[in-house]
């Protein structure tokens, strides 16, 4: 098969940033996606309805003003703290929030503002329930005796199960599982539960960090596990099950803040997200699945409609820039200066 026309995707997880970043990157998936689910882990953190539409409204006016891409729609989240509360998850509903996120305090880049105790939520997730809106959740518990390579096995545990038992009803979303454990938890869980699986998760395993030295632009959160973990990924992605579905995680950070003394967490995929999640489903001898896994489970879950146009990958090798402009920054994608073999036309 040399060229695949699927319906057109949604990217169920994404960092669009702000200002000047916001203007660099947002291009690159409005031109692939119809949606995208815009995270809210600025600086400070889109925490109320009011700064949702803010935000939305900046994304927006970054668009592009014609032609592909101007159609984009960002599909707005809140962020989730000790303090929210259900009258502003009310207010977010009513403002077309469609869903909150859950990061554990200190759990990855801005979450400082993160939840300390889920208990402290249960009210604001009784109201996210009740109002028919996910909870997406960052899913590593933070606590510095668990070992960094167990933080998500160890979050299933900890929070993930007593969450379930106590929101029965509540539409969760396990963000970019990294793990088998995850996998198979999702898998075996109740029909509103699913999951979210990132392209660097599914074409590498932790080696990639080390390959010849540290290489920071395959350090993402969470980080990239063992082969036996990748495996389950690939096959849990490539099921056909609808509770696994695309979200990039796409999260830029300048090279001079990647390539430092401390590296900030994150891939930056947006220039050819398609492209990469491709070559897994190649590699897996599943391209067949992709469309279901890019374009209809995701929708399906969110209860929105499916999109009605098309894009076509066509085979057709082409290198990826070695940077693009950030700002007054640089910024290089994951496999920047590599040859990709698929191509979005
Ligand atoms: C994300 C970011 O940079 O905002 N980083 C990452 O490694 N994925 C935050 C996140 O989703 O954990
Ligand atoms: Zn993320």
């Amino acid at each position: 098969m040399d060229s695949l026309t699927i319906t057109r995707p949604d990217d169920w997880h994404l960092h669009l940033r702000d200002g000047a970043a916001l203007t660099a990157v947002l291009h690159f998936t409005a031109r692939q996606f119809a949606r995208a689910i815009a995270m809210p882990n600025l600086r400070p953190p889109v925490t109320t309805a009011a700064q949702a539409v803010a935000y939305r409204e900046r994304i927006l006016a970054a668009l592009p003003r014609e032609g592909t891409g101007s159609g984009f729609q960002p599909l707005m989240t809140l962020y989730l703290t000790d303090n929210t509360t259900a009258e502003e998850i009310e207010r977010a509903k009513a403002a077309g929030v469609v869903a909150v996120k859950l990061y554990p305090a200190g759990a990855t880049t801005n979450s400082d503002a993160g939840v300390t105790d889920i208990r402290k939520t249960y009210a604001a997730l009784e109201a996210l329930q009740r109002q028919g809106m996910l909870l997406l959740v960052h899913g590593e518990v933070t606590e510095g005796e668990i070992d960094v390579f167990d933080r998500e096995a160890v979050f299933i545990e900890r929070v993930m199960q007593p969450l379930r038992a106590d929101f029965p009803e509540l539409k969760v979303v396990f963000e970019h599982i990294t793990t088998k454990e995850a996998a198979e938890y999702v898998a075996g869980s109740c029909r509103h539960t699913a999951a979210t699986v990132t392209p660097q998760h599914l074409l590498y395993n932790r080696n990639s960090i080390f390959m010849g030295g540290l290489r920071p632009h395959y350090y993402c959160l969470p980080v990239l596990k063992r082969e036996v973990h990748r495996q389950a990924l690939i096959r849990a992605a490539t099921s056909g099950s609808p509770k696994f579905f695309l979200g990039t995680d796409s999260a830029p950070h300048a090279a001079q803040l990647k390539e430092n003394s401390v590296c900030g967490a994150g891939c930056f995929t947006a220039p050819a997200a398609l492209e990469l999640y491709a070559e897994a489903f190649e590699a897996a001898g599943a391209l067949d699945k992709l469309e279901a896994f890019a374009s209809f489970y995701g929708p399906d879950f969110y209860g929105l409609s499916r999109n009605t146009g098309t894009v076509t990958l066509k085979r057709e090798p082409w290198p990826l820039p070695e940077t693009y402009p950030f700002g007054d920054a640089t910024i290089k994608p994951l496999r920047a200066g590599e040859t990709l073999n698929w191509r979005l036309q």
